[in-house]
């Protein structure tokens, strides 16, 4: 399927300067600590691979959905963890490439220094494509690498213009997302389920959707059900949704009828006065009340999803089940995580950001048959067998 992509180990890339693609996109807490380091740790084979071929690296990366350059969106921020994991490397953050000071510092780059650009999103061409952003962009290398699978669902510029311009190649990252889910989920042993959380419904619903006709469940929770449930008539109090994508939803319980594929929503939550309440309450789904927030799938939801999961031989899970980050609620992620790793049958595919920040310090991860960077993207994968990054790369 993506056999024409000509990966870096399958050539000879040696004293280049190559734009390399990875993501960083973590998240930062209010006085800028990171979560998960996770995104960070991943490409690292891939550096240290490139590293040794004598190359200089110019890393490329997004963190955020910025409107515009704002502190608590900088690269800069990850550099406390990626520094000490390349001892001997000095690593050069550069705030704008596009000024001279940055162009001066990109030119002067010596040869165990990597640099890494500030965040691809504070400039607009990023989103809109603009032709002249891109042509700056890759004249900075003289080959692009992709290793970023995660954010290779986006046509960001970043993503699909430098190989428009430059030899591109995929990173040992990409490769082996790419590979080892396809080996896994071409044919998917049925039964097939697929667990979603997070936080929002916008940006899965479309994928959600492809889901129906092929797996046999679809099991939702964290702020992806309430939207629904509030669609479907509930009353979810103060809890987190998005009511612009009520139509869409209509159209989704439609299509699952169509498809026969069953689709589970939370019988009962937790709910608390905010996110970081000490304390919770379940509740039944009709019980809410005008002040509550729903921060978690309820105990009653969480062993009905785990008894559907111990019974699949296909799993597929993106997005906490709650606000994991407050252990008060956690209980429904923990849940769904422990019912993954019981079922020694299964082939389980599990990824996003926020799946791999709840689930990285967690025992018994080693179960899991691939534990995936990308969220949108491995669903997106998973569905289409492609992606805008990786046509970019293709050589056909
Ligand atoms: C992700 O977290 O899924 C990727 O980094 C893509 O981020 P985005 O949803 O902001 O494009």
């Amino acid at each position: 399927m993506m056999s024409n992509i000509k990966w870096i180990d399958e050539v000879d890339i040696q004293n280049k300067r190559v734009l390399l693609l990875v993501d960083y996109n973590v998240k930062l807490s209010p006085d800028f600590k990171i979560d998960s380091n996770e995104r960070i740790l991943r490409p690292l084979p891939t550096i240290k691979y490139l590293l040794k071929k004598r190359n200089k690296l110019i890393l490329i990366s997004h963190l955020g959905q910025p409107k515009e350059k704002e502190e608590k969106y900088s690269l800069k921020h990850i550099l406390p963890v990626l520094r000490p994991q390349l001892p001997s490397q000095e690593i050069t953050f550069i705030d704008d490439f596009l000024s001279a000071a940055g162009q001066e510092e990109i030119s002067a780059q010596k040869e165990n220094e990597i640099l890494l650009l500030e965040n691809m999103r504070f400039y607009s061409g990023e989103k809109n494509g603009n032709p002249e952003f891109i042509k700056q962009l890759a004249s900075l290398g003289e080959i692009y690498v992709n290793d970023a699978f995660s954010v290779s669902h986006r046509n960001d510029a970043s993503v699909i213009g430098p190989p428009k311009l430059l030899p591109s190649y995929g990173g040992l990252l990409l490769k082996k997302e790419v590979k080892t889910i396809s080996q896994y989920i071409n044919q998917p042993k049925k039964p097939y389920v697929v667990i979603i959380g997070g936080t929002k419904i916008s940006t899965k619903i479309n994928l959600l959707g492809n889901f129906f006709g092929h797996a046999d469940t679809l099991i939702v929770g964290g702020g992806v059900a309430n939207t629904i449930l509030k669609q479907q008539g509930y009353t979810i109090g103060k809890s987190i949704e998005e009511p612009k994508e009520y139509e869409r939803i209509k159209i989704l319980f439609k299509l699952a009828k169509e498809k026969n594929t069953e689709m589970l929503l939370p019988a009962d939550v937790l709910i608390g006065k905010n996110k970081e309440d000490p304390s919770s309450l379940v509740k039944k789904v009709n019980e809410l009340a005008a002040d509550d927030m729903i921060l978690d799938i309820g105990p009653e939801t969480s062993a009905l999803y785990a008894k559907k999961i111990s019974q699949a031989e296909t799993i597929v899970w993106n997005g906490p089940m709650g606000y994991f980050e407050n252990p008060v609620f956690a209980n429904g992620t923990n849940h769904i995580y422990n019912a993954i790793v019981q079922n020694n049958e299964a082939v389980s595919i599990v990824g996003g950001g926020q799946t791999l920040a709840a689930i990285s310090k967690k025992e018994q991860t080693e179960k899991i048959t691939h534990i995936s960077t990308g969220g949108g993207a491995m669903l997106e994968f998973i569905e289409k067998g492609t992606l805008p990054g990786l046509q970019a790369l293709s050589t056909e």
